[in-house]
């Protein structure tokens, strides 16, 4: 089983002084992690945290102008990617295809790929979030992946970053049927990081942390200030 993970996601924010907030958030009983611009990895590589990136291709290199690779990630100092964020899939068209072929390119990298799933409100209220689940659980994740190279976040792209968070109860029954899929197709299925993300905060962390199933965050907005983290990442030690 890996360690339990407080991964942290910057988007498009933070200047080479803000890596003084990273600073102080290790912690000896879980991993932490930051993922964080392109432009600040190699910056960060030793700080005493994990350093992740936020996207990759899916191919090791070519005329791709603005993109970056698995290998240059790795090469800068990643050792974590997120892959198939739902402002990926939403800004970029990324399709759950582009999200396993992305996936698999960061495994070859040695680096390992946190994968995001999740429903929109429509869906939720659809009733059908499970089967879109479903459907992401068997696009996304490519054959290569294993309790070591690969981690899932279950986000619902209605709460991130807008302050809402589901019950505890929708919590437990995603994350419980993610851990029986997981389960039925790879041999260490039972093993796998699954993160809850989407409006984690220091106030609400430690109720989701107790959620079965539940290994982790990751935190988008409040994740840029050490005052912020600090506390989630305590908050996940003391589950
Ligand atoms: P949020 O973002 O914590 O700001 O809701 C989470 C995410 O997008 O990973």
């Amino acid at each position: 089983m890996r360690r339990k993970l407080a991964a942290g996601n910057w988007k498009m924010h933070g200047l080479r002084a803000d890596l003084a907030e990273l600073a102080t958030l290790d912690n000896a009983d879980v991993d932490v992690l930051v993922c964080l611009p392109a432009t600040l990895i190699a910056a960060a590589r030793d700080l005493p945290v994990s350093i992740g990136g936020q996207d990759c291709h899916s191919a090791t290199h070519g005329a791709h102008t603005g993109d970056i690779s698995a290998p240059m990630l790795a090469d800068a100092g990643a050792t974590y990617v997120l892959t198939g964020h739902s402002e990926r899939r939403s800004d970029h068209g990324e399709t759950d295809a582009d999200v396993a072929a992305k996936t698999q390119a960061a495994h070859a990298a040695g680096l390992t790929a946190i994968i995001c799933i999740g429903e929109t409100l429509a869906i939720r209220a659809a009733g059908t979030t499970l089967d879109i689940i479903d459907g992401q659980l068997a696009a996304s994740i490519p054959d290569s992946a294993t309790d070591d190279n690969t981690i899932i976040a279950y986000e619902p792209v209605w709460a991130i970053g807008t302050g809402k968070v589901p019950s505890t109860d929708q919590i437990a029954e995603v994350h419980a049927h993610i851990r029986a899929r997981l389960a039925e197709r790879f041999a260490d299925g039972a093993d796998f990081g699954i993160l809850y993300g989407g409006s984690v905060k220091a106030g609400n962390a430690a109720e989701i942390f107790a959620v079965p199933h539940v290994t982790g965050a990751l935190v988008g907005g409040a994740s840029l200030k050490a005052a912020d983290f600090g506390p989630i990442v305590a908050a996940l030690a003391a589950s």
